[in-house]
């Protein structure tokens, strides 16, 4: 591809500028067009990153020309509608995490893009940053022996708003699914699938989940502790203990630019990362690498994976006795 990678972009929010501000330092890459609900948000967002397309509906974007994939950085119950319709376009897609509401709708988006051999991987952009590389890197050296256990947790405190998406059950909201999904994450990541889980939580005044404790445990007996909060800021930090040494993710350790070996003695060998960019470049760069070599998933984060972190967020909500309508 001698052009520079065509990115397009659904829901100009929050995540969406960040991602953008990201794509505009990318070298090979441009954000060549956006869509909203509303003209005039599209028209706004495409002025600011220098976009040449803005569409004021998200049906207008599929027929874009050149479109090389699509972000999906709209609210959680969206993904499952606008990942098949992209799809079904032949566009390949990353979208925004929680991949989907549940597994059932995280199945058919994949089989669909299996079905139709388009490329597809759920945002999960911790996965890519050099803080998560270096510490897969130390466990397979060896650097801290076998793991025994893991602590994370990921909490602030969110403004309540009955409407926005953090709190609306319409829209997916919940600590689990917004923050709690990264602590779920990085145990999968590191231990693997738990053959047990237990959780609680607290509901608040909307009934979804505002603060929720998690253990999962592995056939070996290993655990994983994790938490997530929108009712307090917490350290927001992960722990990955092993036989000789502990790695620690600094704060917010799903972002992090340093992170620590401590010695069983408790003396730290400190890792600094630095990147000039919000750190959604990582994960953009990953989809382009693999589009170009004209793969379907990422081997990074494959589409498994993804289903696996899907059928353990389900589990949980089991667990603490949390619906959706989208689960109807
Ligand atoms: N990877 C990360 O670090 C990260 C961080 C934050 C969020 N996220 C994920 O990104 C997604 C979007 O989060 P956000 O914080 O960017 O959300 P947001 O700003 O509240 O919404 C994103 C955009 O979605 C569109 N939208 C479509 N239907 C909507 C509805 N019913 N209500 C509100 N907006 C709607 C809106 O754009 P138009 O109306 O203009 O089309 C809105 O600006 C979430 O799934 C979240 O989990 C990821």
């Amino acid at each position: 591809m001698s052009r520079p990678f065509h990115w397009g972009i659904i829901g100009p929010g929050k995540i969406a500028h960040k991602f953008a501000q990201d794509i505009v330092k990318l070298e090979g890459a441009t954000v060549h067009a956006v869509a909203s609900r509303a003209k005039e948000r599209a028209n706004a967002f495409a002025e600011r990153y220098n976009i040449s397309h803005a569409f004021g509906s998200y049906e207008g974007i599929l027929s874009c020309p050149d479109l090389d994939a699509i972000y999906i950085a709209t609210p959680h119950n969206s993904h499952y509608e606008h990942t098949l319709r992209c799809i079904d376009a032949g566009i390949p897609v990353l979208c925004e995490k929680p991949f989907a509401m549940n597994s059932h709708q995280a199945r058919e988006m994949v089989e669909r893009a299996q079905s139709r051999q388009v490329f597809l991987m759920e945002a999960l952009w911790t996965r890519f940053l050099p803080t998560t590389l270096k510490t897969l890197e130390l466990i397979e050296s060896g650097a801290i022996g076998e793991v025994v256990s893991l602590k994370a947790d990921f909490g602030f405190q969110a403004t309540f708003e009955p409407e926005g998406r953090l709190f609306n059950p319409d829209l997916g909201g919940g600590a689990l699914l917004d923050i709690g999904i990264y602590p779920v994450f990085l145990a999968l990541l590191i231990l693997g699938k738990p053959s047990q889980v237990n959780a609680l939580a607290k509901k608040g005044a909307t009934g979804v989940d505002v603060d929720t404790g998690m253990l999962l445990q592995y056939d070996d007996g290993r655990i994983a502790h994790l938490h997530a909060s929108l009712l307090a800021r917490t350290k927001t930090e992960a722990f990955i203990y092993g036989e000789h040494g502990t790695i620690h993710l600094h704060t917010r350790w799903h972002e992090p630019t340093s992170m620590s070996i401590i010695s069983p003695d408790g003396r730290p060998t400190n890792y600094h990362f630095e990147w000039p960019n919000n750190g959604y470049g990582f994960e953009a760069q990953e989809v382009m690498k693999c589009i170009r070599q004209e793969l379907t998933e990422s081997p990074l984060w494959p589409l498994a994976k993804t289903l696996e972190l899907m059928n353990l967020l389900d589990t949980i909500r089991a667990e603490i006795g949390l619906s959706y309508p989208a689960d109807m």
